[in-house]
């Protein structure tokens, strides 16, 4: 399986600290925040990375990850988005590069304690469809929030100012090649994006969501806040850095998938 980073946008969360690079190269604790994300796909054995970047500092990424073999990639790819048209508009610039074959979506921002190696190995056994990880918050109105109906998500909401339970939808997404026409097929959302959350919810429509708990702590990196906060974590407790490499990635089967 391939992985894709998407560490695009323009970070105005983070002004005036990103008027000068983009917030995926910003530090969390000692490295930039783009190497978590990057050594998250590498633990689960995931060496052929996308980055989906776009703004006006995308000439930094080349300058540190340069071909990524020094941070342990097979194969480090980069790819521009242009505007700002969301999550799922930028993953659409993936499609060549996943070439008919699954893919792991980590956002750029996102950063955990531990590893995907037994989601991602479930996927992987997954003949299709989706698969998403969930983790307990505290202020689930900020993210993607799960709704359950017995043992499956049911409905996912976006940000919701009343949210049904406290489980987050964390920024790593497996998909099957079908996300490509997902996405081509979604239509803007109030904010004039186009929603992650309505992939996911297009893959439930399709009965072909499941789901994990992740394990260890989790948090994102795109406020002031949430910044300190993986700063603090990493310092404290480490993150999901250099690990003796899991299992190599299963072979792409023959054929999509
Ligand atoms: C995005 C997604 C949200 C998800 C979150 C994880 O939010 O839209 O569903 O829970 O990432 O970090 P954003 O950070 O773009 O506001």
């Amino acid at each position: 399986m391939k992985g894709v980073i998407l560490a695009g946008g323009l970070g105005t969360r983070l002004r005036p600290l990103t008027l000068v690079t983009n917030k995926h190269l910003l530090p969390v604790y000692d490295r930039p925040m783009v190497y978590y994300p990057i050594q998250c796909l590498l633990n689960a054995g995931i060496n052929e990375i996308l980055v989906v970047t776009g703004g006006e500092h995308a000439g930094d990424f080349l300058k540190l990850l340069k071909n990524g073999k020094h941070l342990g990639c097979r194969e480090l790819h980069y790819t521009y988005q242009e505007g700002e048209g969301g999550i799922a508009d930028a993953l659409k610039l993936a499609e060549d590069f996943a070439d008919g074959g699954k893919i792991v979506v980590v956002l750029g921002d996102n950063i955990i304690e531990k590893n995907i190696r037994r989601p991602v190995a479930d996927f992987f056994s997954q003949p299709t469809g989706g698969k998403i990880l969930l983790k307990e918050v505290p202020d689930p109105e900020r993210f993607g929030v799960a709704r359950l109906d017995g043992d499956r998500v049911a409905e996912i909401l976006e940000k919701p100012a009343d949210p049904p339970t406290n489980l987050a939808v964390v920024g790593i997404y497996m998909y099957d090649n079908d996300v490509f026409e997902i996405c081509r097929s979604l239509k803007p959302s109030g904010r004039g994006e186009l929603e992650i959350t309505d992939v996911n919810n297009e893959y439930i429509r399709r009965g072909d969501l499941t789901f994990g708990v992740l394990d260890g702590w989790w948090t994102d990196a795109g406020t002031f806040d949430s910044l300190r906060r993986a700063c603090d974590l990493v310092a404290e407790g480490g993150a999901n850095h250099a690990e003796t490499p899991g299992p190599p990635a299963p072979a792409p089967a023959a054929g999509p998938g």
